[in-house]
C-alpha cells in the first residue's frame, strides 16, 4: 500500500482495494461510485512473475484468449483493444520455465465466479469498515460474451449482493447512442450498459431534487417542467486519450454523486443534511395567465396528456428548495465523501471535486496512480474553510 495523494479533499492510494477497503475508518463512506474491470475483458498489466527463469519472457504463457470488444466505447478503443487481444491474456504458470504469477487484479480470476465472489467481498468489506448508514452504492457493470454466449455477468453479481445483504433499489441502464459498431451479424449490437444502486438502510440518501430533468414538454418546447430522474441514463461515451481502457464519461458519475452523495454530513451524530423541498400541484387553469404552463380550461384527454392516465397534464407541479435539515448536534460538518475503489483514471475524483464532495481513490496499477494525480492536480484545491463547514 501506498499513499500517493493526500490533499485536504482527496486520497489516492496505490494498492488492493480489497486490503485497503479494510482500513477505513468507520462512517468515512457517504457514497461509493465505481466500474470494477469487466470479467476477462483486458489485462491492466498488474501481474508479477516469481521464480522461474529470469531469462525467460514466459510468452508462452500468454493466453489465446478471444476478447469481446463489444463494450469498447469508441473506435478508437476497440483498435487499441485489438491491439491487446494479439497479446492475450496471461496463465497463472509460464510453461516454459514455470514462474508463478501474481496479479490481485480484479477481472483476471480463472473463473466468472472467483471474479464476482472478489467483487462481492469488496462491498462487503467497504459495508463493514467505513460506510455510512445512508450510504448509497452505484455500480457501473458491462457484460461480456464466451464463445458467442453472454454471460449475464451484471445480473448474477447484483443477485450475489442482495444474498449478501445489500439491499438493491434500482438498476439503471446506461444507453450509449454513440457506442462503437459491431461487425457481429447474429445477433443485436451492444449499446447499454448497467448500474447498480445499492443501500444498506432504507433511510438512505437521495437528493431527487437535484437530478430532476426537463420533461417531455420541455423538449417539445413548451415550457419549464421537471420530471423525476428515471432509470434509462441517455449518457454519450466520452474518449480519454492517456489512459487506454474504458473510461467513464463524467456525466455519469456527476449524476450519482450529485444524487446519492450529501453535501453535507454532521460531525457528531453522522447524519446528512437532507433538502426540505415543498412541492406545490395546482390545476393549470389556475396559474396565472402570464405563466408558460396556464391554460384556459381542462383539455382533452385524447389531444393533450397521457390517454392512459386521464387527467394528467392538467395540473403542474412545482418543488421548491427551502433549506437544509439540521440536526442539534451543533458540532460542525464535513463535505460528503465519495470512494471509487478501481479510481483507473480518476474520473470519479475530479468530478468529486467539480462537486465539492471529498473523495477516496483506490488503484492497483502504479502507471494509472501517475495520470491520477496530474488530472486531480489541474484542478485548483480547495480551501481549508471549504471543506470543514
Ligand atoms: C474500468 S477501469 C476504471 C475506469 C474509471 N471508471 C475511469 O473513469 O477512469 C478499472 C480499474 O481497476 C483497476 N484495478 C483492477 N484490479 C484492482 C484492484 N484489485 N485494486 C484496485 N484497482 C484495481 C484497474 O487497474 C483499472 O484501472
Ligand atoms: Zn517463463
Ligand atoms: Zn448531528
Amino acid at each position: 500500500m501506498k499513499t500517493i495523494v493526500r490533499d485536504r479533499d482527496f486520497a489516492l492510494y496505490q494498492g488492493d482495494c480489497r486490503e485497503l477497503a479494510a482500513g477505513l475508518p468507520p462512517n468515512s463512506v457517504d457514497c461509493v461510485v465505481t466500474s470494477p474491470p469487466y470479467y476477462g475483458l483486458r489485462d491492466y498489466g498488474t501481474g508479477t512473475w516469481h521464480g522461474g527463469s529470469e531469462e525467460c519472457s514466459h510468452r508462452s504463457a500468454r493466453k489465446k484468449t478471444r476478447f469481446d470488444y463489444s463494450l469498447a466505447t469508441s473506435p478508437k478503443q476497440a483498435g487499441r483493444e485489438g491491439a491487446d487481444a494479439s497479446t492475450g491474456m496471461w496463465s497463472g504458470e509460464c510453461p516454459d520455465c514455470g514462474a508463478l504469477r501474481s496479479d490481485n487484479q480484479v477481472g483476471m480470476e480463472r473463473s466468472p465466479e472467483e471474479y464476482l465472489n472478489n467483487l462481492v467481498s469488496l462491498f462487503g468489506t467497504i459495508r463493514q469498515t467505513g460506510l455510512a448508514n445512508s450510504a448509497t452504492v452505484w455500480v457501473n457493470l458491462g457484460d461480456s460474451y464466451d464463445k458467442g454466449r453472454l454471460r449475464g455477468l451484471p445480473w448474477k453479481f447484483a443477485l450475489l449482493m442482495v444474498e449478501d445483504g445489500w439491499r438493491l433499489v434500482r438498476d439503471v441502464i446506461w444507453y450509449k447512442r454513440d457506442a462503437v459498431p459491431e461487425s457481429v451479424k447474429t445477433r443485436p449490437t451492444t449499446n447499454h450498459e448497467y448500474i447498480f444502486m445499492f443501500t444498506t438502510s432504507k433511510d438512505h440518501y437521495y437528493d431527487w431534487y437535484a437530478v430532476r430533468q426537463d420533461s417531455a414538454n420541455v423538449e417539445k418546447g413548451w415550457g419549464t417542467e421537471k420530471r423525476l430522474l428515471r432509470s434509462v441514463w441517455d449518457i454519450p461515451t466520452e474518449v480519454y486519450t492517456e489512459a487506454h481502457f474504458a473510461t467513464f464519461p463524467k456525466s455519469l458519475p456527476e449524476m450519482c454523486i450529485t444524487a446519492g452523495c450529501p453535501q453535507r454530513v454532521c460531525l457528531v451524530c453522522g447524519e446528512p443534511q437532507r433538502r426540505n423541498v415543498e412541492s406545490r400541484s395546482i390545476e393549470r387553469m389556475d396559474l396565472p395567465r402570464s405563466h408558460p404552463q396556464w391554460r384556459p380550461r381542462r383539455y382533452d384527454n385524447g389531444k393533450a396528456g397521457d390517454p392512459q392516465s386521464p387527467g394528467a397534464g392538467q395540473r403542474y407541479s412545482e418543488a421548491e428548495h427551502l433549506g437544509w435539515s439540521k440536526c442539534d448536534c451543533n458540532g460542525g460538518f464535513r463535505r460528503g465523501t465519495v470512494l471509487d475503489p478501481f479510481l483507473g483514471s480518476g474520473t470519479t475524483a475530479i468530478v468529486a471535486r467539480e462537486l465539492n464532495r471529498n473523495a477516496i481513490g483506490y488503484e492497483l496499477n502504479e502507471e494509472y496512480c501517475g495520470i491520477i494525480q496530474r488530472r486531480t492536480s489541474q484542478l485548483n484545491l480547495v480551501s481549508e474553510q471549504e471543506v470543514i463547514l
